[in-house]
């Protein structure tokens, strides 16, 4: 079998859109597992760029069958968009597949967020979410209330489940202060989409395990990225799904033990949008030098992302609970021209030098990061297309990246474009 995972190793924001576009030159179905359109993957073809929310990296590529898995939450609106989108600029769609077990994103939940996040922000505790309605979606598909994929096949079931959802929410959260949703309005818009999306629906559980059994090469396209994992991120600053190795099984329902390769995909630098802990985070010219030549603002919102040197002590953490086999490190030339690069080896917690990422969003406020000074280089490294043409300086960051996280070092890229990336090993897709 050949089941690749591939996460993000920071706050997401890694360049995995890019690498996947990379890797699904040889991958042979590619899935979504979690999330839904709070993810914004760039993807640079020629050039086009093309910014995909919910439909899987591998679009791009002709032939490749694109699925969105269990564990996504599906705007179908959304997705409508995105999908016209795309075949409106040429690119065939035929071969997405949704999956009928996937929890749809309805009007309420995006009401319910902008609820949410005004009042917390009232109480200084926002945590500043895309607005996509995705908190709310997958707390009612933990609360079991949520309507799924394949109820799409029935509409007059639908309607039904819509209308007493809808007067539910009215009844419960306008009073509250949140704002009505007029039904009938709100069934017009979304009626179009579900109509749209209805022939792509598919157990996809059966289509994934049927691909991967017959040694198809299968990539499990992760979104956000570790620290904004619902049990392993900067609690509550977070999203609100499984965004680790752990999520691609149930996101998809493959066995832990399909996968054969897991590919973290780690920035050269950190960032992060929203609110939350962020150790390394520069508020100096620094931070904004990072900003500017990293093009640093959201794909999704257009927020100008929080930016920080890298940081090894989190990575290192990350790596263990992704079991990363294999690093992707993207936007090095971003650090080009630097006379130093710090690395993160370590917090003063307390007075204490600590090695491990705390669990505890509240042990952030004392915390020091601890650095090491690296040489940095002149060099441009923008066409380097092997290790060996980087500088030198940069060939020893990197391994000294590589050390600190205990992972191997697997692709790296040194710009947008996909022909400015290069791989260290001969097969990606293990
Ligand atoms: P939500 O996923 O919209 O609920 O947002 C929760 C947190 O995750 C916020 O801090 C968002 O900024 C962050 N977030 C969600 N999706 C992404 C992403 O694709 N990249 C980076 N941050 C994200």
């Amino acid at each position: 079998m050949s089941v690749n995972v591939l996460v993000g190793i920071q706050w997401g924001d890694e360049g995995k859109g890019k690498i996947i576009d990379v890797l699904t030159s040889a991958a042979e179905m590619v899935v979504r597992f979690q999330g839904g359109n709070n993810a914004g993957h760039t993807v640079e073809n020629g050039d086009e760029k093309h910014v995909l929310h919910l439909v899987p990296s591998g679009i791009l590529r002709p032939g490749v069958p694109c699925v969105i898995g269990n564990g996504v939450v599906v705007d179908p609106i959304e997705l409508k968009k995105e999908m016209e989108l795309l075949r409106d600029r040429g690119v065939d769609i035929s071969s997405i597949q949704v999956s009928s077990r996937c929890q749809l994103i309805m009007p309420w939940h995006k009401l319910l967020d902008a609820f949410n996040e005004s009042s917390a922000a009232k109480k200084g505790k926002k945590i500043g979410t895309t607005l996509r309605g995705i908190g709310p979606a997958y707390t009612y598909k933990v609360a079991r209330t949520g309507i799924r994929g394949g109820e799409i096949l029935n509409k007059e079931a639908f309607k039904q489940r819509f209308m007493e959802q809808g007067e539910a929410y009215n009844k419960l959260y306008v009073p509250a202060g949140a704002t009505e949703l007029d039904l009938e309005a709100a069934w017009k818009d979304l009626e179009p989409a579900l109509d749209f999306v209805k022939p792509y629906i598919r157990d996809t559980v059966v289509t994934i395990n049927e691909a991967a059994q017959a040694g198809k090469k299968v990539l499990l396209e992760g979104a956000q990225g570790m620290f904004l994992d619902i049990d392993h991120g900067t609690y509550p600053f977070v999203t609100s799904s499984n965004t680790t190795t752990g999520g691609a099984c149930t996101g998809t329902g493959l066995s832990p033990r399909a996968v054969t390769r897991v590919w973290g995909v780690i920035k050269a630098y950190t960032t992060r949008v929203g609110e939350g802990p962020f150790p390394t985070e520069l508020f100096d010219d620094m931070g904004e030098h990072l900003r500017t030549k990293g093009g640093e603002f959201g794909a999704t919102t257009g927020r100008p992302r929080r930016c920080g040197w890298f940081d090894a002590v989190a990575c290192r953490y990350s790596c263990m609970v992704n079991g990363v086999d294999y690093l992707a490190v993207t936007k090095l030339d971003v650090l080009d021209g630097l006379d130093t690069v710090k690395m993160c080896v370590g917090y003063k917690i307390n007075g204490e030098i600590v090695r491990d990422f705390p669990a505890e969003a509240c042990s952030f406020s004392d915390l020091e990061p601890v650095y090491e000074d690296l040489p940095g280089w002149k060099e441009s490294t923008e066409n380097a297309r092997s290790f060996e043409e980087l500088p030198v300086n940069a060939q020893k960051y990197l391994e000294r990246m590589a050390k600190e996280v205990n992972a191997k070092i697997g692709i790296i890229s040194v710009g947008p474009k996909r022909d400015q990336t290069f791989a260290l090993i001969p097969d990606c897709l293990g």
